[in-house]
């Protein structure tokens, strides 16, 4: 074990350094205030590693992004989201014959109990759809008292894996529903995982509806795209939550709680509502690019930017070439694309983006998709949540299966120090 020297107070301490299988080193600090009675500060983690994870590794510096070892390249020009699933839950991709049994368990648990409709009458019909899917979520808790025993055996959690993948499909297709005041439409297990969301989304119980394959083919590489990202915000929180023994419904919906922030899977909609401004504005990129960079305008240029990628978002390019395919092939032209475009190329040329490494990140292209397949905009963080949603059940499953601790982060102590209660009486 290769070994650090810390100098403090006079006195040094070895620390342990912990090498990844792609190279990348680590402080073990698990005994630092044992030893030297100082803890580490580090506001928003952006130097510290929460864990030792074998699902997803990225490189920010090459852009890379890999599942199990796979380049995201390769999966979701070639995968599907239930193949990525089983990859990130089971560490291998399925044979054909797994993966027919894997698809045949969540066919077999789309349904949702009839008691859940009641829960979705409560909601205004103006309710953000984040705000109905976390609570829904957390709620199927109630119908399935096996999964809040924290000791449960590996196959009563992975039953609830399969129906946290089996049905929130489901209720993202009713949340969609109950805004258009549409009929409920249930899930057809003839039809292939994503082709039965959209059918569940867009067909109409007066006639037959096929999905379009070039869509389903686009939402399955956005749900690979979305699938997983190691320890970011919202997965960070399910493996927070999870850490406290509450069960998987609950860390779920905490994960789809931090997911809807503006700064993380909520800028997806924040990006299209910034084009559409800008749009709405005349079109004048440069006018925004200056805000943006304008230290007391509140203004960001949404969906760029990323705490890990520091040359470009691997998954953001890939979404640019299919926006471009998908509407090529729906034959839509939709102008907030060229305005993406134009941003991006003046951003990319000018030195406040070029100093801060910002690029494009996943959010930027993505909604430009999710609106060409009819997917309304207050809608595209519950996909975001859609496609990371495996990804929060692999990482559930293996901080569980690493019996980790509960996570319970120290602080520094910066409020008055001691003194003595006065009675209000005598305060005056
Ligand atoms: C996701 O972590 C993940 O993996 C997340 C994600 C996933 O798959 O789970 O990839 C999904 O959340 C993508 C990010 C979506 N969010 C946005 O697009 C919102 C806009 N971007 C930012 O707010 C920001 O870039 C973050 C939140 C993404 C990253 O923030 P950091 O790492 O804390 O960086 P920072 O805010 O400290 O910014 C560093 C500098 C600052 O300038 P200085 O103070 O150094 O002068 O860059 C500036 C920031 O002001 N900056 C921006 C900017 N993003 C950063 N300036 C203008 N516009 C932006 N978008």
């Amino acid at each position: 074990m290769q070994k650090a020297l810390l100098q403090v107070d006079g006195q040094s301490y070895e620390l342990d350094i912990v090498i990844g299988s792609e190279g990348e080193k680590a402080l073990d600090i698990a005994k630092l205030r044992d030893k030297t009675g100082y803890i580490t500060l580090d506001v928003g983690y952006k130097n510290t590693g929460a864990t030792t994870s074998g699902i997803t590794f990225i490189d920010g510096e090459q852009g890379i992004l890999r599942y199990r070892g796979y380049p995201i390249e390769q999966l979701a020009e070639f995968s599907t989201y239930l193949e990525i699933a089983y990859l990130l839950l089971y560490g291998e991709l399925p044979t054909k014959a797994q993966l027919e049994q894997f698809e045949r368990k969540i066919a077999e648990r789309t349904l949702i109990h009839e008691d859940i409709k009641k829960f979705f009458d409560g909601f205004p019909s103006s309710a953000h759809p984040m705000g109905i899917l976390a609570s829904v979520v957390c709620s199927l808790s109630s119908f399935y008292p096996e999964s809040l025993d924290p000791h449960a055996p590996d196959e009563v959690v992975e039953r609830n894996i399969i129906r946290l993948l089996a049905k929130v499909p489901t209720l993202i297709a009713w949340i969609y529903k109950k805004r258009k005041g549409h009929p409920y439409m249930y899930p057809r297990n003839d039809k292939s995982y994503v082709a039965n969301f959209l059918y569940m989304m867009f067909g109409m119980p007066t006639y037959d509806y096929e999905p379009d394959t070039h869509v389903v083919d686009a939402l399955n590489k956005l749900l690979i795209l979305h699938a997983d990202h190691e320890q970011n915000c919202s997965t960070s929180t399910v493996r927070t939550v999870g850490s406290s023994q509450a069960n998987i419904y609950a860390s779920v919906a905490a994960g789809m709680c931090a997911l809807w922030g503006p700064l993380h899977g909520g800028a997806n909609q924040e990006v299209i509502e910034m084009l559409e401004m800008i749009r709405a504005d005349g079109g004048n990129i440069q006018k925004w690019i200056n805000r943006a960079k304008d230290k007391n305008d509140p203004f960001r240029l949404m969906g760029f930017g990323h705490r890990v990628y520091k040359n470009f978002d691997p998954r953001a390019k890939i979404i640019k070439q299919a926006a471009d395919q998908v509407l090529n092939v729906l034959g839509i032209h939709d102008p907030v694309l060229d305005i993406a475009k134009k941003l991006e190329e003046v951003a990319l040329s000018d030195p406040y983006f070029i100093e801060r490494r910002l690029y494009p990140n996943v959010d930027f292209y993505s909604g430009i998709i999710y609106r060409a397949l009819g997917i309304p905009v207050e809608m595209f963080t519950v996909m975001f949540a859609f496609g990371r949603l495996a990804g929060w059940l692999a990482q559930w499953w293996e901080m569980r299966r690493a019996n980790e601790p509960i996570v319970r982060p120290r602080q520094v102590y910066t409020g008055p120090t001691l003194r003595e209660y006065v009675p209000i009486a005598k305060r005056g």
